[in-house]
């Protein structure tokens, strides 16, 4: 088990031992598994792939790459940097840090932040879990079996013209990510994390091997790692900007919560860089796997959101042992998104049981069945409300589905904005002398990521944002 003690702190006031009494990770592993259980999720299979199918590829990837080392690493320092020091969950935890450093409270925002885009993006994403778990269905019955990409894109668009079904995958998806928040215990998380995710890797690097028979794993990679810039707009890099936040992610406060279980004498650095580039790995390998694909059958990278359910099934369909191979992935699949979906779920419910006094069952079910209400709406979007475009008079926004709106407003405006905020806070207003000590950087690695969080990341995201709303 991850936590050696269920972590429910009451807020005491007092910074000194409060990691102490919540329980610690039982090693810096344990916290690598857990980050990278969060980390690692439907960002990096099912949306990475698509964002940069439509965004016209290599360019797009370089600039994802500069925000992952450049903004991303640095904030998930920050986070898990503020959520030790704080020891507490992330409200508490800040109010914790200005009570004793006699700081304005307001800062308790960023973790109001987090609980916001927590329901958000629980809500669709636990839609698109369900994808996942209709597919374990649709290649263990080797119904994709030699079938013609016309096919595969047709048992798609059937999975999608059905609310109902919809409704069923996601109420299963949200019910196993409400299971485990509920019973409080992360027992059996850290060890299932530190099994599925080699799984997935390895699974993945079996589709990448089968892609690269097919011809056209050269011009996939040059899709991917050839920039081209003139395939880049502004709206391209703010969504490459948001989505290193979502997949790392930042921005709500999770790093920050995790952080709060972090043994003091484990390097903050060391462990977020780790986490990031196993992130990054998942992410360039699954574009490795799809575009092959995506060339050799003429299919257009630019699809969109479906882009993963209408190229792999492909491969699975034509390779060796392709079903039992597609099962497993798509059980894999599921299993990235579930430790996601559980760390989106997760600081809800902590912030309701400390401010509002409930007991973790009755707020995970409440706060569980908020985000559920809400994916219904992301699931007519895909079908009766297809057609809905409720903010298309904003140009920027035109012909965007509720689906699309919520995925566009918590990956690039409220993430970026809570990383924001954190950079802020470690940047100016946060004791250089207590980050110092947290960070344990020598001098000049201290004052590069300082300098980064001072003036590199709050001048990069607040430039993203006006160039995009000019
Ligand atoms: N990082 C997850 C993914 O890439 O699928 C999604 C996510 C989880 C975003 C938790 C934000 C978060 F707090």
């Amino acid at each position: 088990m991850s936590v050696t003690q269920s972590g429910s702190a009451t807020y005491s006031g007092e910074l000194e031992g409060s990691n102490a009494k919540r329980g610690l990770w039982s090693s810096r592993l344990a916290f690598i598994l857990a980050a990278t259980g969060s980390a690692v999720g439907l960002g990096n299979i099912w949306k990475f792939p698509y964002v940069t199918g439509e965004n016209g590829g290599g360019a797009f990837v370089l600039v994802y790459l500069l925000c992952i080392a450049i903004v991303g690493i640095p904030i998930m320092m920050a986070e898990v940097m503020i959520g030790r020091r704080g020891g507490h969950s992330p409200v508490n935890s800040l109010r914790a840090i200005t009570q004793r450093d006699g700081l304005k409270p307001a800062w308790k925002l960023i973790g109001a932040v987090g609980v916001l885009a927590g329901f958000l993006i629980l809500s669709f994403y636990s839609v698109i879990g369900g994808w996942a778990i209709s597919y374990v269905g649709t290649t263990a019955s080797g119904q994709l079996a030699g079938q013609s990409a016309d096919a595969v894109g047709a048992i798609f668009s059937g999975l999608l013209s059905s609310p109902a079904t919809l409704l069923a995958w996601h109420t299963l998806f949200m019910a196993l990510v409400m299971v485990v928040v509920a019973r409080g215990v992360r027992a059996g998380l850290e060890r299932a994390v530190s099994i599925l995710m080699p799984a997935l890797f390895v699974l993945l690097l079996i589709v990448v091997g089968y892609a690269m028979t097919t011809g056209y794993f050269g011009q996939a990679a040059a899709f991917l790692f050839q920039p081209d810039f003139s395939k880049l707009t502004t709206s391209g890099i703010l969504v490459a900007l948001g989505h290193a936040f979502f997949t790392l992610s930042l921005g709500m406060a999770v790093m920050m919560a995790y952080g709060s279980y972090l043994p003091k004498n484990i390097s903050i650095a060391k462990t977020s860089i780790t986490v990031s580039v196993i992130d990054t790995g998942v992410a360039l390998l699954a574009g490795l796997a799809i575009f092959p694909i995506v060339f050799a059958n003429g299919l257009e990278p630019g699809a969109g959101p479906g882009l993963i359910f209408q190229t792999l099934p492909l491969a699975f369909g034509q390779m060796p042992m392709g079903s039992l191979f597609g099962t497993l992935f798509f059980v894999l699949l599921i299993f990235a998104a579930w430790t996601s979906g559980i760390s989106l779920l997760e600081p809800i419910v902590e912030w309701l049981e400390e401010k509002k006094g409930m007991n973790r069952v009755v707020s995970t079910l409440g706060a569980g069945f908020v985000c559920w209400a809400l994916g219904i709406a992301s699931i007519l979007s895909l079908n009766l409300w297809a057609d809905f475009d409720p903010l298309g008079f904003v140009p920027m926004l035109e012909g965007k589905t509720i689906f699309d709106l919520l995925d566009f407003f918590t990956a690039n405006i409220l993430l970026p904005l809570g990383g924001l905020l954190v950079a802020l806070f470690a940047g100016w207003v946060m004791s250089r002398k207590a980050m110092e000590n947290e960070l344990a950087l020598s001098p000049a690695m201290f004052n590069l990521w300082f300098v980064i969080v001072r003036f590199v990341t709050p001048v990069a995201v607040a430039v993203v944002f006006i160039y995009n709303l000019l």
